[in-house]
């Protein structure tokens, strides 16, 4: 019986030693210390042994299983340190990276970016001013006296007696030719908000592009020129401009520009109310009190100014039907951009 024990160890031993993988060793496991295996067979006989063998025999038994379990561990753990040098050795840094899911820019962001950049071509700089005004910067200083009309169609959100939150990025004009002397060449993009309902045209809150310039002798053929420019790098070489008259305080003449409708191409469809034109933005020659109100000499420099509504332009961009949905971040919207 004790020759037996031994044999069998000793083959346990030759065939562990001999494995290659983690499969063959769990085979031999399996071969030696299954329940009807050798091992088993030799101590189920212990009971036709001579009661005073029956000892010594059933702990040789016991220990050669302990030890065949031993062979067993170590040789697992050897195979495992083989797979992972192999796995290392498998490593290859050439190969290239996994992607990592990126986020992108918002579509509002994606259009501020291309107005700003169409500007900075033109040798625009870039100006920001606070969301939080003084009456004075957001209206009177542009020329809204205190009891103005124009006033009305801005629907202010007010903080205090004096302070609002900006209605229109136009306070930034005034900021930036107080601060400094012309010429001036600026952009400057904002956030702006307006007491208003929300519906699929308006909101409470959205983005506005102010741009302005200062110049010796600065006319509005100079106004019109650039701005038809910016609407065909925009939207496209075949798109129009069209310059209505209009009014705003702080600018004299007033304009607002139309663009050849993007959705029917000027031929009339719902969008433009078979117009076949849209309407983009408001500008106009710098009033000479906004000016003045800036301590600058109106003899010597004049200019002209610009403001569009972003989510209006993207809306158009991207034929969007309702602004809520650049506020809603509801992911299968923002992935088509
Ligand atoms: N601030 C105007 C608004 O919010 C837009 C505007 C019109 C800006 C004409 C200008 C301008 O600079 O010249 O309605």
């Amino acid at each position: 019986m004790e020759k037996k024990l031994e044999q069998l160890l000793n083959s346990a031993k030759l065939e562990i030693e001999g494995v290659q993988t983690t499969k063959e060793l769990e085979d031999i496991r399996l071969k030696f210390l299954k329940k009807n295996g050798p091992l088993a067979e030799i101590l189920g006989s212990l009971s036709q042994l001579p009661v005073e063998l029956r000892p010594t025999v059933g702990k040789i038994a016991n220990q050669v299983k302990i030890e065949i379990l031993e062979l067993l561990e170590v040789k697992k753990s050897e195979l495992e340190k083989v797979n992972e040098s192999k796995k290392l050795n498998d490593w290859d840094p050439t190969r290239p990276g996994r992607k990592l899911p990126l986020g992108h820019r918002h579509p509002l962001t994606q259009v501020l970016d291309h107005i700003y950049e169409i500007f900075k071509n033109f040798g625009f700089h870039r100006s920001d001013g606070p969301e939080i005004e003084s009456d004075y910067y957001n209206f009177l200083a542009l020329n809204f006296s205190i009891d103005h009309p124009a006033r009305d169609a801005h629907d202010t959100f007010y903080v205090s007696d004096d302070l609002l939150m900006r209605t229109h990025t136009s306070p930034i004009q005034i900021r930036v030719m107080q601060s400094a002397q012309p010429p001036f060449k600026i952009i400057a993009p904002g956030r702006v908000y307006r007491h208003e309902a929300i519906d699929a045209t308006h909101h409470h809150v959205f983005h506005q592009v102010e741009g302005f310039l200062v110049d010796e002798g600065v006319h509005f053929g100079h106004l019109k020129g650039i701005l038809d420019v910016f609407v065909k790098e925009f939207f496209g070489q075949d798109v129009e401009t069209r310059f209505r008259p209009s009014f705003f305080p702080f600018t004299e003449p007033s304009a607002e520009v139309d663009i050849s409708c993007i959705f029917c191409g000027g031929n009339g469809c719902k969008i433009c109310k078979n117009t076949g034109w849209v309407e983009m933005m408001g500008c106009g020659m710098i009033h000479p009190v906004v000016l003045k109100n800036c301590k600058i000499d109106t003899e010597k420099w004049s200019g002209f100014a610009f403001g569009m509504g972003v989510e209006r332009i993207a809306m158009f961009k991207y034929r969007i039907d309702d602004i809520r949905m650049f506020y809603q971040n509801d992911l299968r919207f923002l992935h088509q951009f």
